[in-house]
């Protein structure tokens, strides 16, 4: 099954043509990082702008890359939400008019499930049952999923995202956006154990997290520093305190949620996926304790298009379409669902 996969929630307008769920032909991205590097953050209106001036180039692209005709699809997969509404809807209504034009299946995928969908794009099995972090710039998302039957939500930030959280700490530091990134290589000069800054609610029961607290103690300490004009700050220090903070918070509730559900499996997802901290503790972590890690590449944790291709394909082996006429961007599209068995 060939499917072209489309998406454009929030600053990256991608398109991927993968085959079987799993064979990525093509993955082309345009990333609109340099129209919203100086406003510190992306901009809708941008946004939906840039997505609406590349998205054809885009798709071409994609399909041209993967040598692959219009007529040779099987369907269309497209970012339904959740993202930014007006940027959804420009690969929304493309898929929508290509699919028309071209009598092809379409199916709204939601972003969240696209992300846990790319564990597949490079491991043919995951066993089941498991615990999935989603963790981006706008979620960060503890789910059970079992062997059967659908996602279950079991933790989430209740306030900022973790990568909400490195976008704005990055700025505070005068770190150029996107500020994870900027945060993770920064921090590699640094020494974290100079300043702690706190992990809340990391010792509660709780599968919940909370990371607005941890951004204002940074905007505490910088201000009792005198930052920017301090002298003996040292940005990398302060930076990788602060991205252990963060990470310190996603590995023990990641960890807690597999002791509680009884899972060796591990699935960490989303644009903060590609944390070098992160990844490295997640790893260090399952080995000491036998537990299977599933982390894509950073290229397939970050927005891309093989990601909802992935998703789309399992929704289209169950035969599921979406409504042709009605589909249309959506806060909260529904998950698909135990799309990981039988296949
Ligand atoms: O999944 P994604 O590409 O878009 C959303 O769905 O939000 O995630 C983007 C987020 C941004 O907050 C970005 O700063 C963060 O992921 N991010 C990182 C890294 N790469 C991207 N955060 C920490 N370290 C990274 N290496
Ligand atoms: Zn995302």
């Amino acid at each position: 099954m060939l499917l072209l996969g489309i998406e454009t929630s929030c600053d990256e307008t991608a398109a991927s043509v993968v085959k079987d769920g799993r064979e990525v032909l093509s993955n082309v991205l345009y990333s609109q990082e340099p129209v919203h590097q100086k406003y510190g953050g992306v901009v809708p209106e941008l946004a939906c702008r840039q997505h609406t001036a590349v998205i054809s180039d885009v798709v071409c692209a994609a399909l041209d890359k993967a040598r692959v005709e219009l007529r040779d699809l099987s369907g269309i997969a497209v970012t339904q939400g959740p993202g930014l509404m007006g940027a959804l809807l420009v690969g929304v209504s493309f898929g929508k008019a290509m699919a028309y034009r071209h009598k092809l299946r379409l199916i709204g995928v939601n972003h969240l499930e696209g992300h846990i969908a790319a564990v597949h794009l490079e491991n043919r099995t995951v066993e089941l049952p498991a615990v999935a972090l989603v963790v981006s710039g706008g979620h960060t998302n503890i789910y059970f999923v079992p062997a059967h039957g659908p996602l279950e939500l079991v933790g989430q930030t209740i306030d900022d995202a973790a990568g909400e959280a490195f976008d704005k700490g990055a700025k505070m530091l005068g770190l150029p956006y996107p500020g994870g990134p900027s945060i993770d290589r920064v921090s590699k000069t640094g020494d974290p154990n100079r300043i702690r800054f706190p992990r809340p609610f990391l010792k509660n029961d709780s599968l919940d997290m909370s990371f607005s607290g941890l951004k204002t103690s940074l905007r505490y300490y910088l201000e009792r520093s005198g930052f920017p004009h301090a002298s003996d700050l040292r940005i990398p220090d302060v930076a990788a305190a602060f991205q252990q903070a963060i990470v310190d918070v996603l590995v023990e509730k990641t960890v807690s949620a597999a002791n509680r559900y009884g899972v060796r499996s591990i699935c960490v997802t989303g644009g903060v996926a590609a944390n070098t901290l992160l990844r490295r503790r997640l790893a260090e972590v399952c080995r000491e304790r036998g537990r299977s890690l599933y982390i894509p590449t950073p290229g397939y944790c970050t927005d891309n298009g093989a990601m909802i291709a992935a998703a789309g394909y399992f929704h289209f082996h169950r035969e599921r379409e979406s409504p042709f006429l009605t589909l249309s961007p959506h806060t909260a599209p529904p998950m698909g669902g135990a799309w990981f068995t039988g296949i």
